[in-house]
Order: structure tokens, then sequence, then C-alpha cells
């Protein structure tokens, strides 16, 4: 069995971007569903049509098994993934779908059996469609859905799996992914504009999902199950494009704020920065937060912190972006990640910042990966060389372990991602694995970058 003192070298992954099988086995219709067949989301961001309906077929148990030898093969001794709501309850609340429990209970013996431990992310952004009608995590209600979700998941699966994260990157999710869905929906001539009013609303969104959050923390540590639980946040260490100009330096700090402060001051601080709650009442007056509520998610804080980190921010400050801060295409480096900026330096800064502003919390690293495009993934033959994610992985490892080093409680590093998938809404055109897909004949090929990894844990294992 796992000991909680040993290091989680893992990959990670999430159920709509890899199982496919959306109608399979009593499965219900999720947002995802919704947007990519109904709306062909993807069409405004890639100009064509792609959806989770067959993904990397990680539904598939012969699938799954080869791709858990290959996960052997690489040497990892986790496996994140997250679960579908809509496999597990298809209106969302009241029914279970056994077929969706029994397909995890199995995925997670699988992986124990292959001496890979099994980390569930709860929610990766994949909504039952029935509570996205009801307004999604708009609603209040939305925090008693999730609550009696997470519950089933606790009580069939917490027997062996000893690590779960309520929710992945509600900043990313919330302010970015589902904005921008909604534009392509709305046809909106630019998908990218998103208004003041939307961050505004918004807000009031990501606070039920984490008064959410801290309710299924409090459920779980009622069980007394043996395990940890955590929630996975997005960070982005912000950098004025313009150092010398004050709006650059004040964008920077806004989107500081919404990034990075505003969910772990609220967990480990129990109040929002004030600049943030600032910032949402401009926009949306109504925006208010009860001592109740902020007293709920300060008294159940996360067993640990997931951190997702792919790169900083070059900010600016941009009248046409929400709240001022444009930040997504602003990069000055020649070599252009799809993330941003390729800095490891400011991994090891953000995880020095975390254990001293927020009391040395218990951290995994949950996601950190690239992609370059064509600059990167040049098959040949039988070996894909991707050589630039290969250095990445490298470099961000190094610096870490230097971190742990220097007292970072760091516990884990889990990669993203194991195979190419499904990108949300640029579909099958940007690639994160480090085994290449074929999406038509789902064929796997190891790329350079598998067999680095493979060698830094091999050489870093006691
Ligand atoms: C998300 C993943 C996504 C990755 C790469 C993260 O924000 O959690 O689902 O694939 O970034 O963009």
């Amino acid at each position: 069995m796992f000991t909680q003192d040993k290091f989680l070298w893992g990959v990670a992954s999430a159920a709509y971007q890899v199982e496919g099988g959306y109608q399979a086995d009593n499965k219900g219709c999720s947002n995802w569903d919704v947007y990519t067949n109904d709306y062909q989301v993807t069409k405004a961001f890639i100009g064509k049509q792609d959806t989770g309906n067959v993904a990397i077929n990680f539904y598939d148990r012969t699938q799954y098994l080869q791709d858990i030898a290959l996960m052997r093969q690489l040497g990892v001794n986790a496996y994140r993934f997250s679960i579908s709501w809509s496999r597990i309850i298809p209106n969302g609340t009241g029914q279970v779908n056994s077929q969706g429990v029994a397909y995890y209970n199995q995925l997670a013996d699988d992986l124990l059996s292959n001496e890979i431990e099994p980390v569930i992310t709860n929610f990766h952004w994949d909504l039952p469609y029935k509570l996205q009608e009801k307004g999604g995590w708009a609603n209040s209600d939305s925090v008693q859905w999730y609550a009696e979700y997470a519950n089933i998941l606790f009580t069939n699966y917490g027997d062996r799996v000893k690590k779960f994260i309520t929710f992945n990157e509600p900043f990313i999710n919330l302010f970015f992914i589902e904005p921008l869905a909604h534009n392509a929906i709305e046809n909106k001539a630019n998908p990218y504009a998103i208004s003041n009013e939307t961050y505004g609303k918004q807000a009031e969104a990501v606070h039920h999902l984490l008064l959410a959050s801290a309710t299924a923390i409090q459920n779980y540590h009622q069980l007394k199950l043996g395990g940890t639980i955590g929630i996975t946040l997005s960070f982005t260490p912000t950098i004025p494009l313009d150092t010398n100009k004050a709006e650059d330096v004040q964008a920077a700090m806004i989107f500081d704020g919404l990034h990075n402060r505003w969910f772990l001051d609220a967990m480990y601080k129990g109040k929002y920065p004030d600049d943030v709650v600032k910032l949402h009442q401009k926009y949306n007056p109504t925006f208010q937060v009860s001592a109740e509520d902020m007293q709920l998610i300060a008294a159940n804080k996360p067993d640990f912190i997931g951190v997702n980190f792919y790169a900083p921010a070059y900010v600016k400050a941009d009248d046409s972006a929400p709240y001022n801060a444009e930040w997504f295409s602003t990069n000055p480096d020649e070599i252009k990640m799809f993330n941003g900026p390729v800095r490891p330096e400011y991994l090891y800064k953000l995880l020095m910042w975390i254990k001293n502003e927020y009391d040395n919390p218990v951290i995994y690293i949950t996601e950190n990966g690239a992609g370059f495009g064509e600059l990167d993934e040049q098959l040949d033959k039988d070996l894909v060389k991707d050589p630039l994610r290969a250095d990445y992985i490298k470099r961000h490892i190094d610096t870490a372990l230097q971190a742990k080093q220097d007292g970072v409680d760091l516990r884990g590093y889990m990669l993203w991602s194991f195979c190419d998938n499904f990108e949300w809404l640029f579909g099958y055109d940007k690639r994160f694995g480090i085994v290449y897909v074929d999406f038509e004949s789902q064929r796997r090929t190891p790329k350079q970058s598998f067999y680095e990894y493979q060698q830094i844990i091999l050489n870093l294992v006691e």
C-alpha cells in the first residue's frame, strides 16, 4: 500500500479530454458534450469542429490497460485523473448510475494492481448539462449538488483512493474557458472578448464553487477514510510587460490578485483580498460575501494545495480586456509555448512564495507541461522528437526539487499530460502529451520527452 511520505511521480489527465464513450453505459449529457456537438465551439478557435466523443478512447478498458502498461514502462507511481460527474449521476442530482461508478472502480483497481496510486479530481470542468441549464455554478444550489456528488465518490472509492482533489483550476474554468465557450456559442465576432460584467458575475460562481469545495472537504474529513483531500489551483506569476509603465504594473497587480491570491487568501487568511473584492464590486455591485461563508472556507482548509504551473504571464494594461489586464496574448518571447513564456525560475519563486505567505502547506504539483506546436513534435518513424518539451520538463523538475530542498513541503510532481488529448477550445490541435496519439488509429508512440521523464524518475527514485 501507499505511504504518505513516498514522493509521487505521476502523470495527469481529465475525463472529458481522454475518455470518449460520451454516451456509453447510461452516461448523461455534459456541458462539453453540448458545447462541442451542438454548438461546435472549437470552430471559433481552430476553424473546425472537434469533440470529445471519442477523444483518446480511455473509456475502453482494453485501451486503458495498454496505457497503464506504458505508465509502468515510464516508471510513474501515480496517475491523476478526473471523474465525469455525468457518468456517476446522469442528471447531476438524484439517481446514481451504477455502470459509471463501476468504471472508475475498475480503473482504480487496475491502477493499484500496477502499483500506480490513483489521484482523483472530482471536477475538471465537465458539468452535467441538466445542472448547466439551472445556471451551473452561478446557482447557489450548486454547493449542495456538488456535495452530494462528492459524497458518492468518497463512499465508493475512498477505501482505496487516498487522494482526492475537489476542483481543478476554478479561475481558468470560470474566468477563461467558460466565457470563451459562451462567446463562441453566441457567435461573437471576437470570441476572446470578455466583458467586465461577465467577470463580475462569474465572481459569484467562483464563490459558490469555493463553498462547495469547503463543504466537500468538511464531509470528507468527517468520513475519516484515512486519506487526504486538496484543491488544484492554476498559478500564473505576473510580470508587467513594461516595468516602467505604472498602468502595466497596476494591471499585473490586478491579475496577480485574481489569479494567485484570491483563493489562497480565502482558505488561509479567511478573507478575499480587498483589491479583488473591490474590482468585482465595481462591475457587480451585488457581489457580497457573508462572514459565515468565509468562516466555512477557512475552517475547512484543504490538506494540500495542487499547484498547476505552466508559465508566468506578461501583463499589460488594456481597456478592451476585462478588468483592464491583458495576459493571454502577451508573450514577447521568440519561442512561443501555448501557455506563455518558458520561465522555470518562476515555478521556484511561486513555490517559495506559497510556502512563506501561506504557512508552508503540503504541495503537489498537479500539472506542469508544455506544447509548442510545429516547433516541436517532429515525427520521425517510431520516435517523436520534442526536444523543447523534454527540456521544459527537465528544467521545471530541477527547479521544483530545488524549492523542496529549500523548505517547500513538496510531495509530488504530476506531468501534464501523459497522452496528447482533447485540448478544450482548441480541440486536437494542441498537443501536450509525452506520448504521441494518432487520433485516427489511436496508436500511441512515446515521445523523446517520455524517455527524458523516464530517465529523471529512474535517477531520482531511491
Ligand atoms: C487544464 C488542462 C489543460 C492544460 C493545458 C490546464 O489549465 O487543467 O485541462 O489541458 O491546462 O492547457
